[in-house]
């Protein structure tokens, strides 16, 4: 049977939220480190001792943040555990390598696109038809690359703008579609109705006449959400809202955050820059012409008509069959470090979302004793939608907490087997951790390009027994 969706997100998991942005215990990451299946993946025997590579902790300056994260990655050694251990460069750690529909957009603690490619060839490769799933689907990163590999998926994410980043590449439409819908929307012919508190937050952002028709397209868009390529347009505008370069509309800003006004401000009379007009119509263009140069598919939009997209909490995808899953490919959040609200105002604005980000009970955990609570819960129910014999690859990144490496890995083997609702039970099988060789510096313990975020994927593989 299949129950509905419980989007009331004020009522949902609210107890779960209840003073967890103090005394955090986890670390920072910013997982984003796009990655392709290699074919030479060299896995190493289980338990093994990781041997650190590279340049060691001299090289950072002493009592950097940087170096003491280096120290304790070089102090830890992987524990031998039951569960089978697979290390190795799985998948490429070159950029950019997959499809540029993928990049279409940015997305903080996105994963790369090899990632879920891997295991969908892995799992899948025998199958003609296949459901998979992502219940924290981000910037729809899983799904995307299911689609491409000719399965249809559900992204499943709580917040309104995840949604519509996965939503809005359900069609892409040819690029020649695009540029005759482009072509019909008239952006500057007048100026739009925005409001003056809106004009106030955006004006050290943009000129004035690229903010009219930021937010003429914004209305348009907005009046008609079903309108799939105006839906592809918004989404390529709403990737090139600010950023560094003249590609974006905005002065010179940061591409994945958006800062606020006064912040915003502030660095515009350090660089003494005052924004200059910026066509918006001729940008989305050009991004376009960018991300549809290579041609998709058809099958990529014959699997993605059958998509589905909810807003449920993860713990319970009650729009979810009960063993109607083959595959879910995921990573949840884990840290306490990203403000969701804050850091996305500006898209939350553009897609007309702001008091719905309010609202919303996202899992972001102080203590690792509460995140392990809620991840308890989410495999349950990740097995209660899962097949018998399917597969779960749960992605985490790696946590520092004072002197200690969190595996979370770890943490959630631990967890298994768990009884699932509505019978059977999940198992662990295995844990495959992705090591990168970077140019800087890196294997699975000791990644320090930029050193504050996760370089390395470690993934859970659970199995919902046959
Ligand atoms: C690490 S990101 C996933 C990124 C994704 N793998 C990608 O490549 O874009 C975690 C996502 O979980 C969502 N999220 C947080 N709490 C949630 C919950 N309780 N239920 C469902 N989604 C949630 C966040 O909105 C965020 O998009």
């Amino acid at each position: 049977m299949v129950r509905k969706c419980n989007t009331d997100f004020a009522s949902v998991n609210r107890s779960l939220q209840a003073g967890l942005r103090k005394g955090n215990e986890l670390g920072a990451t910013a997982r984003e480190l796009d990655s392709d299946i290699s074919a030479e993946a060299k896995p190493s025997r289980k338990g093994m001792k990781l041997k650190p590579t590279g340049p060691g902790p001299g090289k950072r300056a002493p009592g950097s943040r940087a170096a003491k994260k280096e120290q304790i990655l070089s102090d830890n050694t992987y524990k031998a555990s039951d569960v089978p251990l697979t290390i190795g460069e799985l998948w490429t750690s070159r950029q950019r390598q997959m499809h540029p529909i993928h990049y279409t957009v940015s997305y903080r603690a996105s994963f790369k696109p090899e990632l879920p490619d891997y295991f969908i060839k892995r799992y899948l490769s025998d199958k003609k038809k296949a459901l998979v799933l992502d219940p924290f689907g981000g910037r729809g990163t899983t799904i995307i690359q299911s689609n491409l590999n000719g399965f249809s998926a559900i992204h499943n994410d709580l917040s309104p703008i995840a949604s519509f980043l996965g939503r809005a590449r359900r069609r892409i439409p040819d690029l020649a579609e695009l540029e005759l819908r482009l072509d019909e929307i008239q952006l500057s012919s007048k100026k739009s109705n925005v409001s003056d508190e809106d004009f106030l937050r955006l004006e050290p952002f943009f000129h004035e006449k690229t903010i009219h028709e930021i937010h003429n397209l914004r209305q348009m868009h907005l009046d008609n959400p079903d309108d799939s390529a105006l839906s592809y347009i918004a989404l390529t505008a709403l990737s090139r809202l600010h950023g560094h370069s003249d590609g974006f509309f905005s002065v010179y800003s940061f591409p994945q955050i958006s800062i606020m006004p006064d912040a915003q401000r502030k660095n515009n009379r350090k660089r003494g820059l005052t924004p200059e007009y910026k066509a918006v119509k001729e940008r989305i263009l050009k991004k376009m012409k960018r991300d549809l140069a290579q041609p998709l598919h058809p099958s990529f939009n014959r699997a993605a008509a059958n998509n589905r997209y909810l807003s449920c909490d993860a713990t319970d995808l009650n729009g979810i069959e009960t063993s109607s899953v083959d595959l879910i490919v995921t990573s949840p959040p884990f840290l306490d470090k990203v403000d969701y609200k804050k850091d996305n105002w500006m898209r939350a604005w553009f897609l007309g979302v702001e008091d719905r980000m309010d609202e919303l009970p996202l899992a972001i955990f102080a203590r690792l004793e509460q995140w392990k609570d809620f991840m308890r819960e989410a495999i349950r129910e990740f097995g209660r939608v899962l097949r018998p014999g399917g597969h779960a690859v749960i992605e985490v990144g790696e946590v520092i907490s004072g002197n200690q490496l969190i595996l979370l890995e770890r943490e959630m083997a631990e967890m298994l087997p768990l009884e699932v609702r509505g019978g059977g039970r999940v198992v662990a099988r295995e844990i495959c951790i992705n090591q990168q060789e970077f140019t800087k510096l890196a294997n699975c313990w000791k990644v320090t390009n930029n050193s504050r975020g996760t370089n390395t994927n470690r993934c859970l593989v659970i199995q919902k027994e046959g």
